[in-house]
């Protein structure tokens, strides 16, 4: 072991750091020396997991491409499981959707880097419900995902910092991480009590209370006081989804978006919480006391007067086993008016298609779509201009990336304005 300012490095580390297994290995390891410096960090620790994000041609750009395309030439290759956020297009779609080649031959070369390097390419933001990824309580993850940043702290009781897009990468192909931030217990606690009077009865009312809650601790660590009672109990396998993992993958998502959150704790409920008590509220906390979502709504659901829809869209973090059913629940036997994507994770599609929950949607004319989502591809090449929605995280980032104008609702008025082909108040 050798002590560099105060961080302690194993003898393994040093020599990655210093090139023995070449220069894409050393390249990554000096980013996670780097930030392990910044962030003030005694040592590293090992990852179980990465995700990576900021895979879409559209954030990247031609730099980004040629970034990655080099770091995998020079042999670096990941050494934990790695997997990837949506990238820009679905890859079997792009032709049929009308996205140009000048956008689709760059995103694919930035999947090939990433295979080249050993990564799987499940792109998808929601890595949690997938079997074989899904964390587990006290794993230290490196995850660039921000809903699935906080789904993973909070939910599961995993670690995971908000990585960068870069610094996920070389995570993955050091299998380490630098140990500060929210891999330490003190990080944790709650510094903000929240109390919630108003009910909650919909994955769209827990978007609305992850703005007002996001807006007002930013990088806070909310306590929510009494929210395990607008939710059923969670679900032994995380991964078939289900109302309490779809509303509170929502509530996660949110309160990244609106604010800087990464881990929040329901009393009685998530797992940090049940453990520990009120004991997690650190002393001084503030308190944010919430009657009403309609200020919320008022500010989400941005264009009051939009009734035509050019898309509307549901999955957001991407949809769960639970979402997709709901979705073809209520369109089996019907006929969209509106184009309709429900986006997902292919591993999660597959187990759709084999329910038959995507034969139906498709049969009413709507698409489940895999690999990408409204806000990282390029809606304007695809001619959307309006989009409806039920995901906070949606509506905060599909007028800010893709230029759209947006209504927000519950899914039941999203698939209303998908069937009859207009927003109806
Ligand atoms: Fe996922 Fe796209 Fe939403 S990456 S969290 S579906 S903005």
């Amino acid at each position: 072991m050798v002590g560099m300012n105060d961080l302690i490095l194993t003898d393994e580390e040093q020599d990655l750091l210093a090139g023995v297994e070449g220069p894409g290995v050393r390249r990554a390891m000096e980013i996670v020396v780097a930030l392990a410096r910044i962030y003030g960090a005694a040592d590293l620790i090992p990852v179980k997991h990465v995700q990576i994000a900021g895979v879409s041609y559209k954030n990247l750009g031609d730099a980004g491409v040629e970034f990655l395309s080099r770091w995998a030439a020079e042999g670096a290759r990941v050494r934990v499981p790695v997997t990837l956020n949506p990238m820009g297009m679905e890859r079997g779609k792009w032709q049929s959707w009308g996205i140009q080649p000048g956008f689709a031959t760059p995103q694919l070369s930035v999947i090939d880097a990433f295979e080249a390097m050993g990564v799987t390419p499940t792109m998808s933001c929601t890595p949690y419900l997938f079997p074989g990824f899904k964390p587990q309580r006290g794993d230290a993850l490196a995850w660039a995902e921000s809903s699935a940043v906080a789904f993973a702290n909070s939910v599961i009781g995993a670690r995971s910092n908000r990585e960068g897009g870069p610094s996920a990468v070389a995570a993955g192909i050091v299998g380490r991480t630098a140990r500060y931030g929210y891999h330490l217990d003190e990080n944790r606690g709650a510094n903000w009590l929240v109390e919630v009077r108003t009910p909650l009865k919909s994955v769209a009312d827990f978007g609305a209370l992850s703005y007002t809650v996001g807006k007002a601790v930013g990088s806070g660590v909310p306590w929510f006081a009494d929210l395990a009672e607008s939710l059923p109990p969670l679900p032994g396998d995380m991964t078939l989804g289900g109302p309490a993992g779809d509303r509170l993958k929502t509530l996660g998502a949110g309160l990244a978006a609106y604010g800087a959150v990464a881990v929040y704790h329901i009393a009685d409920y998530t797992p940090e919480a049940r453990d520990a008590g009120p004991e997690l509220i650190r002393p001084g906390a503030k308190r944010l006391v919430i009657d009403s979502l309609e200020d919320a709504y008022r500010v989400m659901d941005a264009d009051p007067d939009l009734r035509k829809i050019d898309l509307v869209t549901i999955g957001c973090p991407h949809a769960s086993l639970s979402e997709i059913q709901q979705v073809a629940e209520v369109l089996r036997g019907k006929h969209l008016k509106t184009r309709l994507w429900v986006t997902t994770g292919q591993i999660t599609r597959e187990r759709a298609a084999e329910l038959g929950y995507v034969q139906i949607i498709e049969a009413a004319g709507g698409e489940v779509v895999a690999d990408t989502c409204a806000v990282v591809a390029p809606m304007r090449m695809l001619d959307v201009r309006t989009m409806a929605t039920n995901a906070g995280k949606m509506a905060c980032y599909a007028p800010m990336h893709s230029g759209v104008k947006m209504r927000f609702g519950d899914v039941e008025q999203c698939l209303d304005a998908a069937v009859t082909g207009e927003w109806r108040n």
